[in-house]
């Protein structure tokens, strides 16, 4: 099968696995594990912060900043389709005590203008507290969106201005700095607390930093304990990351011309795609015109040999492209995915 469903799919290179069996490792939670410090300091580094703490998954991540940056009762604002929202259990509320104000975003992103009017209506009467803004660069649930530069400053000035800490979820901030043609500093550094995925599109088996101040990632370790996240040996892991921002940073750039050569493909062939909004490795389909329901769509293409996902969004599926899809992958998809959606050309459809 042509696996388009995630970029969380990918299998460690053999490359990687040799990084992996060579590590020089030691006890993590004591701190006596090179491999891990090494990545925790070349992270803080690349995004611009005084320190960073290796975690098992971004999730986790995302929990301790949450928590970091507020008291229990607190308020979260955050785009309502984020994944700190939608796919993280509640985390937010069971971890730090927030109750989650989500607001409807564009494209994944949230402006000045909506934070403005969000604290104080969360605020006024209850005498509650919004403390935390959280934002998500490149954004999963609205297909892998880039927050323009401009627009992240000028948000997080906001939030700044208003007394609420920042933590941006970059899961995928390496692909959104690909995508901008910037340094991943330029993205990160303006955030209280950044969250950095290693098993998504770099391709690792597991693993994510949380950077932020030294004072912040000193608290950050505390709470990785309390959640069962310190661990011993974990250089195992860190080398697959410190492979990955060797060797897999790069290439992302090629998994976003493959993603828009599957778009424009899939396009071209009569597939609902609307092809501004593929800025990186993210491809939606919206089913709606085809009149097709997702799980037999989901279903057919499987059977076609492709392997898609649903996404929040009741009619949309998506194909992400990541390492371990090549360019044959990419045309054989654009053969099989129109026949298994049985969409017709936009010649056919203009005729
Ligand atoms: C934007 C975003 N943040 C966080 C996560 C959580 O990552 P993990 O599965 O490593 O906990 C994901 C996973 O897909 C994600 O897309």
């Amino acid at each position: 099968m042509i696996d388009l469903r995630s970029d969380t799919v990918t299998q460690p290179t053999p490359a990687m696995r040799k990084a992996i069996a060579e590590a020089v490792v030691g006890d993590e939670q004591k701190r006596e594990d090179p491999t891990v410090i090494a990545l925790e300091e070349r992270v803080a580094g690349l995004l611009g912060h005084e320190d960073a703490v290796f975690l098992p998954t971004a999730t986790m991540a995302n929990h301790i900043a949450l928590k970091l940056h507020s008291r229990r009762g607190d308020v979260l604002i955050a785009e309502r389709d984020s994944h700190v929202v939608v796919y993280e259990y509640g985390g937010a509320a069971v971890h730090a005590g927030l109750m989650v104000w989500g607001i409807p975003g564009q494209a994944g992103r949230i402006t000045s203008k909506q934070i403005r009017e969000a604290v104080p209506e969360r605020t006024k009467e209850a005498d509650q507290t919004a403390s935390v803004v959280s934002l998500e660069n490149t954004h999963n649930n609205a297909g892998g969106r880039v927050w323009p530069p401009a627009e992240l400053a000028d948000v997080v000035a906001t939030a700044h201005e208003l007394g609420l800490r920042v933590h941006l979820d970059g899961a995928r901030l390496m692909n959104a700095a690909a995508a901008l043609g910037c340094a991943p500093v330029e993205i990160a550094a303006q955030a209280d607390t950044v969250t950095l995925c290693l098993s998504k599109g770099l391709g690792c088996p597991l693993g994510a930093l949380l950077a932020s101040s030294s004072a912040l990632v000193r608290r950050a370790r505390r709470e990785k304990h309390l959640f069962g996240g310190a661990m011993r040996q974990a250089g195992i892991v860190a080398a697959a990351g410190l492979y990955a921002l060797d060797h897999h940073v790069e290439r992302l750039a090629d998994d976003h011309v493959r993603a828009r050569r599957l778009a424009e493909g899939l396009h071209d062939a009569g597939v609902p795609i609307d092809l501004e909004q593929v800025e990186t490795n993210f491809v939606q389909i919206d089913l709606a015109p085809l009149e097709l329901a997702r799980a037999e769509a989901l279903d057919r293409l499987r059977g076609a040999g492709v392997g898609l996902s649903a996404t929040i969004h009741p009619t949309v599926i998506r194909a992400v492209v990541h390492l371990g899809v090549t360019d044959g992958d990419i045309d054989r998809a654009v053969e099989l995915v129109p026949g298994a959606l049985a969409a017709a050309p936009l010649t056919a459809r203009r005729a």
